[in-house]
């Protein structure tokens, strides 16, 4: 008796932001894959190519099931020709050669070992390769200066390329609470980034403080720093200041990526609970008492409260993708500040995430499914 075997057709929108990505991925080889070669576009200053192997990795992440053959990805957009000849390597025989080969390669180990200091982007460590410095122990050795930033990702290299749990997370979560309801209480701290959106592990943890007073907020963070200071909690904090005035700017400075909020890139000094400081934390002394962690904090004031969340919340491409939607669809221009509307010549408020997705004529998508 002949059989016709069914073999599933994927198909799913163009844009990650009308698609919901949980982190059940069902494609995690593939994606694999083409995150690699995004790391390595991006490592070398090709970020067209990165965004293109993003989004072809993000179309695949949000399909129901695994792929098994080329031809159910008919209805899947965003991938390229490079992208096609990857996956087909990968159904094929299991893995790509050209991936294979570029995990091995020396400038692309070298560039993740360098860029994996906290402060050190692709510029800096892509002259040091240039230099002959490859490995952590060449730079220690070879001495070229360092900045503030990177003398600290140096020195606390392990600890920071340790994933952060979600215990620990909720640990910093506490000292950040501690300190704004100290230095101005009613202030509000909202957990975002990666944990927001349910991850069980970040490369740091990200905070978005407020308070229901719109100015109340105005100037906390110097104040919030030099409490945190104060009680021991700061390895290393970099503090810039509010510069965004929608009235000054308006939309002829539309949507740079790099939002103008009161914002902190810090490393904090987390005390290792008893029972959890084991693992990693040790040295030739046995379990340090404290680890450092990575913790962004940014305060916004209550009129932008929603637009920061939505900003902030991520995933990086997420966020690409709502602008790009915003702009190209919807002819608005959207920032973690704001959204204007070019066809109306006004800003659309919203105090809610879902007003915004609404104003967006999007379908609204929930942080545990933003994970494109
Ligand atoms: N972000 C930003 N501007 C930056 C850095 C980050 O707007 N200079 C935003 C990103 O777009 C993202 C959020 O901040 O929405 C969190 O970024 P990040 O902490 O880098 O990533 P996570 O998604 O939290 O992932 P991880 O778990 O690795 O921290
Ligand atoms: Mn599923
Ligand atoms: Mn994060
Ligand atoms: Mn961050």
């Amino acid at each position: 008796k002949l059989q016709t075997e069914e073999v599933e057709v994927f198909s799913t929108p163009s844009y990650a932001c009308q698609r919901r990505t949980t982190l059940d991925n069902h494609n995690a080889v593939l994606t694999d894959a083409l995150s690699l070669l995004a790391e390595n576009a991006e490592l070398s200053g090709e970020d067209g190519r990165g965004v293109a192997f993003r989004r072809a990795a993000a179309a695949l992440k949000a399909l129901p099931l695994p792929v098994t053959r080329l031809t159910q990805l008919g209805g899947v957009p965003c991938l390229g020709g490079h992208s096609l000849r990857v996956i087909k390597d990968v159904l094929e025989s299991g893995a790509s050669p050209e991936v294979e080969a570029l995990r091995r390669s020396e400038r692309f180990k070298a560039l993740k070992v360098l860029t994996g200091i906290f402060g050190v982007g692709v510029k800096t460590a892509g002259r040091w390769i240039g230099e002959g410095i490859l490995t952590l122990r060449q730079l220690r050795d070879s001495g070229p200066t360092l900045n503030r930033a990177q003398r600290a990702g140096l020195r606390h290299y392990d600890d920071l390329n340790r994933p952060v749990g979600r215990a620990e997370a909720a640990a910093v979560a506490a000292v950040v609470e501690a300190a704004a309801g100290s230095v101005l209480p009613g202030a509000r701290v909202t957990l975002i980034g990666g944990f927001r959106r349910g991850k069980q592990t970040g490369h740091d943890v990200d905070f978005l403080i407020t308070h229901p007073e719109e100015g109340r907020e105005a100037g906390l963070m110097p104040k919030l720093v030099s409490w945190l200071d104060s009680q021991g909690f700061l390895l290393y904090q970099k503090t810039n200041s509010n510069s965004y005035l929608e009235a000054a700017e308006g939309p002829a400075r539309p949507a740079s990526n790099m939002d103008r909020f009161e914002r902190c890139f810090s490393v904090f000094k987390l005390p290792e609970e008893a029972g959890r400081g084991g693992a990693g934390a040790g040295g030739e002394g046995g379990p340090r008492p404290w680890r450092a962690v990575r913790v962004d904090l940014v305060v916004s004031p209550v009129s932008q409260f929603a637009f920061a969340l939505l900003g902030w919340t991520g995933s990086k491409l997420f966020e690409r993708e709502l602008r790009r939607w915003a702009g190209h669809e919807m002819n608005m221009c959207l920032s973690s500040h704001a959204l204007y509307d070019h066809r109306q010549s006004r800003y659309l408020r919203a105090s809610s995430e879902e007003e915004i997705f609404a104003h967006l004529g999007l379908e609204y998508i929930p942080p545990s499914e933003r994970n494109a």
